[in-house]
């Protein structure tokens, strides 16, 4: 069987490298440079080896390409492209409506077409599928089913394999062929009864992280105005063995997932006329947390930031990727340079971002952790400048949320 991966980039190349042990994969992504560093063998994505990935190109099993033409022998073709908000903060679906025609303009043999992009209930049934038909220049009677990625980049102990897969054709033939699929290189799948019902649970999932993390934020805010220290309260309201579940605080969400998936539910909640006011709230809360941390450094410093010199510490949206999607760092760079601070980054696992590069870590007067990356010690942080604000909680004697 051949199988064609639109999009090669986390989750794309995540599947690629799995079902490679077991299918021929053609991985296509409009990005030229990714796919000459991948047919070099050279992997971009954490989680998948270069080692793998020369392993499944000498065997023949994978190529990456930009030719469109590359996807005609294909029996299986999996959609993992980006699926962002607008300017104006809409799910945006141009890449899907992309990937969607060149679906319809190199395939012309019945297929499977598996969504793993991450969209609101519906998408398969009364977007994805009305686009290709719409580009193919005769009806081709595809099959169409969603799979919702789980992958959590930088994560060990769950995977592709061990992390149970939902699934759902819009058909029985389109179940029962994206479970083959599948059960080669994931141990546990489960089908659910339709395809609106696996793109709902997967919003649902990021949505309750977010409202969450969200009701944490807040509650770090409160438990400061109340002069008590947020993570002892949560270890305290952790021993309860149930009925609780413990987030942590932070500088805000970040990634593509967290900060995006929300708002295609609410999206598509607000155009059936159901309420979303809560996850509307909650995206505000954690984008708003930012500002609060700035407010705090501001007033540990004699009411002002002018002139002073700020490291952000740990600019990647998460602990030890390079990821620097939606990530919070973003707005506090933006609120403290508004109040006139001298900012620059420290992140060695990131490097380069926005132009600019990561900077040493040390000799600022002010240093704000945002993300804490295992390379860097809590003992260098502390050294780093005179203050240190901690978002973390993991630079445990410094001034913290
Ligand atoms: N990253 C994650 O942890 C994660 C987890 C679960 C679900 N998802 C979802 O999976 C989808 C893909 O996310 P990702 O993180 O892999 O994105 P990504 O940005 O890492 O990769 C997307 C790739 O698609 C390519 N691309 C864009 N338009 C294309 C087109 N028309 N044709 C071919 N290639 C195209 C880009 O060049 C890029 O390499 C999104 O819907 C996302 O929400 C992501």
């Amino acid at each position: 069987m051949k199988v064609a991966i639109i999009g090669q980039g986390y989750v794309g190349l995540t599947i690629a490298a799995s079902a490679a042990e077991y299918f021929d994969v053609v991985g296509f992504d409009s990005n030229p440079k990714i796919v000459d560093q991948l047919n070099l063998g050279l992997s971009h994505i954490e989680g998948v080896e270069s080692a793998l990935l020369k392993n499944r190109i000498k065997s023949g099993r994978y190529k990456a390409t930009t030719e469109g033409s590359n996807l005609q022998d294909a029996d299986l073709v999996v959609i993992a492209v980006p699926t962002p908000l607008t300017t104006d903060r809409k799910p945006d679906l141009t890449f899907i409506d992309a990937a969607c025609k060149t679906i319809a303009l190199n395939v012309f043999k019945p297929v499977l077409v598996i969504n793993e992009s991450t969209s609101f209930p519906g998408t398969v049934r009364n977007y994805i599928k009305p686009a290709i038909e719409k580009y193919s220049p005769k009806l081709i009677r595809h099959e169409y089913a969603i799979s919702p990625e789980r992958v959590d980049p930088g994560r060990t102990d769950f995977n592709q394999k061990n992390t149970p897969r939902l699934f759902a054709g819009l058909t029985p033939e389109a179940s029962k062929k994206t479970r083959e699929f599948y059960s080669k290189f994931c141990d546990n799948l489960v089908e659910v009864s339709s395809p609106e019902v696996a793109e709902a649970a997967k919003l649902f999932e990021n949505t309750f992280r977010q409202v969450n993390i969200a009701l944490v934020n807040e509650f770090a805010q409160i438990s400061h105005a109340l002069g008590i220290s947020v993570y002892e309260t949560l270890d305290a309201a952790n021993t309860k063995p149930y009925g609780f579940m413990k987030f942590a605080p932070s500088a805000g969400v970040g990634g593509h997932c967290i900060p995006v998936d929300p708002t295609y539910l609410a999206a598509i909640a607000e155009e059936y006329g159901a309420p979303a006011t809560f996850i509307r709230r909650a995206n505000e809360v954690n984008l708003e947390m930012s500002e609060y941390i700035v407010r705090r450094v501001i007033a540990d410093n004699g009411g002002n930031l002018r002139g002073k010199s700020v490291l952000v510490v740990g600019v990647a949206y998460k602990p030890n990727v390079a990821d620097v999607r939606e990530t919070a760092a973003e707005l506090v760079i933006e609120h403290l340079r508004s109040q006139g601070a001298v900012v620059s980054w420290h992140d060695d696992v990131v490097g380069k971002w926005k132009g600019e590069d990561s900077a040493p870590l040390r000799g600022a007067d002010i240093a704000l952790v945002v993300t804490k990356h295992d390379s860097v010690s809590e003992k260098e942080i502390l050294a780093s400048a005179p203050y240190v604000f901690d978002t973390t909680g993991k630079v445990k004697t410094a001034t913290g949320l």
